[in-house]
């Protein structure tokens, strides 16, 4: 339902307005004076705002030019008497959407406050579509107001103008491809294409083809020639991503485009000139894989010019409303729901997990939230069980709740535990618990558990 603010200081003026326009169908808020409008606006952002151009205090054009044009822009219709229209003409020059003079005609009236609603309407619906496609991955839309996600964003405002290659490292759904994306956005190279391709998921035979593409014949199945990523992405960006799960001979492969900067389709002869900018990720810790020969080092080192670690959203918790609210606002607009917010215990809830699965947990989460909810605010109801059953999938990084945990009614329970799935020998129950024989069968006596031993060996 549009929402349509009448700003008047006449008592009779703003009731006969609202009759009318309630009668519509409309939602109309009224205002004596320009200071209360403002407070109105903001907490309900309306299409259309009505205001007398004379008012004791804030007139007309000093509340047009107070009306914040963020994150909406209203339709603004002034209001005024014959004998200042050069000043309502004013008002229009200045961005009011339309001046009507009084006496007022019920038609005119109406037919001016449509217009302007469908005004407000394409400029909300504009800017939306804007922010999707632009903002999804503009380095502002990044979100992250804490110190080590700032010190992010100003290295990606740093690296994302020039070619140099850049390894995103961080947990699984800590955002390293939403921040490969940002870069190729961001950098002169954004008008042509952004490759994202997984090494972990493509086979070591296919993966030069893919890459570096191939020649008629060059293979069993080869039927004509086909191009490469390399050669399909010239210009713009290749992201690499799981880069640690590359093997050997496909490393050896990468290093040398990036060296010689040029390509051979498989079974071709010619060498192709490519200007392909490289950005990798992984989850892995690429300097452990160095260390144990899984992991070319001259290769790494090309690899990460720049190197940018994604921090865990954990070490970060601080974000997480900012983060839980623009998830609200993605899930409002995919699931036509109209959630306002998220209730403070409900962000208390989010802001106490440790989130082992990270941004895109939290994601998952208020999604399911704002899909199963028929009110028009999350509550700490809508994401316990969640959090509950995610607490149970990774218990062993649960926190330990306000009023205590009874540590040996755990570590009783943890044994049973180890035991039923050691088929009752105790050896390797205790193995699985990382205890000593030793202490394990003094424990189980203890805790008197002998009976959930089949074999004490
Ligand atoms: N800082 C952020 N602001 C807003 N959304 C984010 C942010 N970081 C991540 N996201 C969102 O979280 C989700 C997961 O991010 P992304 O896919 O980039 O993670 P990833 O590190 O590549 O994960 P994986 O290792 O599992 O592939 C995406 O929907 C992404 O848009
Ligand atoms: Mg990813």
């Amino acid at each position: 339902m549009p929402v349509i603010l009448v700003v008047d200081d006449e008592p009779l003026q703003r009731d006969i307005l609202k009759t009318i326009l309630d009668s519509e169908g409309y939602e109309t808020h009224t205002a004596a004076s320009g200071k209360e409008a403002l407070s109105i606006i903001e907490n309900t952002h309306p299409d259309v705002i009505l205001s007398d151009l004379r008012m004791e205090g804030m007139d007309g054009i000093e509340l047009l030019d107070a009306i914040p044009r963020k994150p909406f822009e209203p339709s603004i219709i002034i209001i005024t008497a014959h004998g200042t229209i050069s000043s309502a003409v004013e008002a229009v020059r200045k961005g009011a959407f339309d001046y009507l003079t009084k006496p007022l005609n019920k038609d005119t009236l109406l037919l001016n406050v449509r217009r302007a609603v469908e005004r407000a309407t394409l400029l909300r619906e504009n800017i939306h579509l804007q922010k999707e496609l632009f903002g999804k991955f503009n380095i502002e839309g990044i979100i992250g107001k804490s110190a080590n996600m700032q010190r992010t964003v100003e290295v990606l405002k740093k690296v994302s103008p020039s070619s140099v290659t850049v390894l995103i490292t961080g947990e699984s759904g800590t955002g390293k491809e939403l921040v490969a994306r940002a870069i190729h956005y961001n950098s002169p190279r954004r008008t042509k294409p952004f490759t994202a391709i997984n090494c972990a998921a493509i086979p070591d035979n296919l993966f030069e083809s893919e890459l570096f593409g191939h020649e008629a014949g060059a293979f069993t199945g080869a039927v004509s020639r086909k191009e490469g990523l390399f050669k399909i992405t010239n210009g713009g960006t290749l992201f690499l991503d799981e880069i640690g799960d590359l093997s050997l001979p496909m490393q050896s492969k990468l290093l040398r485009v990036l060296q010689d900067k040029e390509i051979r389709r498989v079974g071709g002869k010619e060498a192709i000139k490519v200007d392909v900018r490289i950005i990798t990720a992984t989850n892995k810790d690429l300097e452990k894989e160095l260390g144990e020969g899984h992991f070319r080092e001259d290769l790494y080192y090309r690899l990460k010019i720049v190197s940018i670690k994604l921090p865990p959203l954990r070490e970060r918790l601080g974000d997480v409303p900012e983060l839980a609210t623009f998830f609200v606002d993605k899930y409002n607009r995919e699931f036509g729901r109209r959630i306002r917010g998220i209730e403070s215990r409900a962000l208390k809830l989010l802001c106490g997990y440790q989130w082992p699965g990270n941004i895109r947990q939290l994601e998952t989460v208020i999604e399911r939230a704002v899909l199963m909810n028929d009110k028009d605010i999350i509550t700490a109801g809508d994401i316990e069980n969640d959090l509950w059953a995610l607490r149970l999938k990774n218990s062993f990084d649960m926190d330990i709740p306000d009023e205590g945990i009874d540590f040996e009614n755990l570590e009783k329970e943890l044994m049973k535990k180890a035991l039923a799935k050691a088929n009752g020998v105790a050896s390797k129950a205790a193995k699985l618990l990382g205890m000593s024989y030793k202490t394990f069968l003094y424990r189980l006596d203890k805790f008197r558990l002998n009976g959930h031993s089949k074999k004490i060996e």
